[in-house]
């Protein structure tokens, strides 16, 4: 979907990448402002159906607009990608999967939300405002260390031990509730050569990322779902980070190769082999080409993984 509301990084690569079956059933894990699920929901016959996920109310408002017998639309977090295929009764029937990580375009210029430095605003950050506690809540009861490594560890940012100690001097003074305060904090206490990126992007992306927890959703979404899978069904996932990226790679990695069995163990090769099934097939990995990132600078650190399941 190409507009001010969200812009859908590698679309045409992601839908292809599914190899969409007419009548297949489908999940779309991150609903957003439905880039893919359109894609899907035209690429579909009249037996095929969409299953659409997103944690956030406001997508799912947007969601409930699709009048379509084949769409449905769940506000979940798609960790729970189990319980919500029994509810469904969609488990090992699925075809495939299409995840798009990150924030939307639509969430991030909301000026409610507290996603970005941009937008002033209250500082919330999470996607979905019902559960959890905010930026603001969380940095009121963090101690500088707790500040620290959140900033070190999901944001890699470089300035965190002089940001964090800069954050709990300030909210000893005065509770830290916007967008702008957060991010004046950030700006006095970095230092760039080159401005290629705002100084505040690490830490305001480290904090959503804590905030949601996202780290932790894909990782249980990963365990989960070989066993809700159909033979040959794909799963393809979008990730915007190197963190992400290398959970998806590195579980797509463990599922994919042989182990090497030392000669001599005493099991039958048989009985090795059936142990460690080889259990997904993965394609190249596909980044946006050239003009896409001239068009869509947001789109230039995305990443799309493809597997293909095996029974
Ligand atoms: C990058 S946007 C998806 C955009 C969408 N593909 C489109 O084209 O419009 C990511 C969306 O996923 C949702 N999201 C992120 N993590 C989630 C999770 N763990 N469970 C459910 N939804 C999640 C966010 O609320 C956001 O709406």
């Amino acid at each position: 979907m190409h507009n001010q509301l969200h812009q859908t990084i590698l679309l045409e690569e992601s839908i292809q990448s599914l190899n969409i079956k007419k009548n297949g059933i489908y999940i779309d894990c991150t609903f957003g402002y439905g880039g893919h699920s359109h894609k899907i929901l035209d690429k579909l016959g009249k037996k095929g159906k969409l299953y659409a996920i997103d944690q956030d109310p406001c997508s799912v408002k947007i969601a409930k607009k699709i009048v379509d017998c084949r769409f449905t639309i769940i506000h979940e977090n798609f960790s729970n990608i189990d319980t919500i295929c029994k509810t469904y009764n969609i488990k090992k029937k699925i075809d495939g999967i299409i995840v798009d990580l990150g924030v939307s375009t639509m969430q991030l210029m909301s000026k409610h939300r507290g996603f970005s430095f941009n937008v002033n605003g209250p500082l919330d950050m999470r996607m979905n405002p019902q559960k959890g506690i905010s930026a603001t809540e969380w940095i009121k009861k963090s101690n500088t260390k707790t500040i620290y490594n959140v900033l070190k560890y999901f944001g890699e940012e470089k300035f965190a031990k002089k940001i964090a100690l800069s954050i709990t001097k300030q909210k000893s003074i005065k509770p830290i509730t916007t967008t702008q305060e957060l991010a004046q904090i950030i700006y006095k206490n970095t230092t760039q050569k080159k401005q290629s990126k705002n100084p505040a992007t690490k830490s305001f992306q480290a904090i959503r990322i804590f905030i949601n927890q996202e780290l932790h959703a894909i990782t249980m979404f990963l365990k989960k779902i070989l066993k809700i899978l159909n033979n040959k069904s794909r799963i393809s996932i979008i990730s915007f980070h190197s963190l992400e990226d290398r959970i998806i790679k590195n579980f797509m990695n463990q599922y994919s190769k042989k182990p090497i069995i030392p000669t001599g163990i005493p099991i039958s090769e048989k009985k090795i082999h059936k142990m460690y099934k080889k259990k997904l097939k993965i394609f190249n990995k596909i980044k946006p080409q050239y003009q896409e990132i001239q068009k869509n600078p947001k789109s230039r650190s995305a990443i799309l993984r493809t597997a293909e399941f095996q029974k």
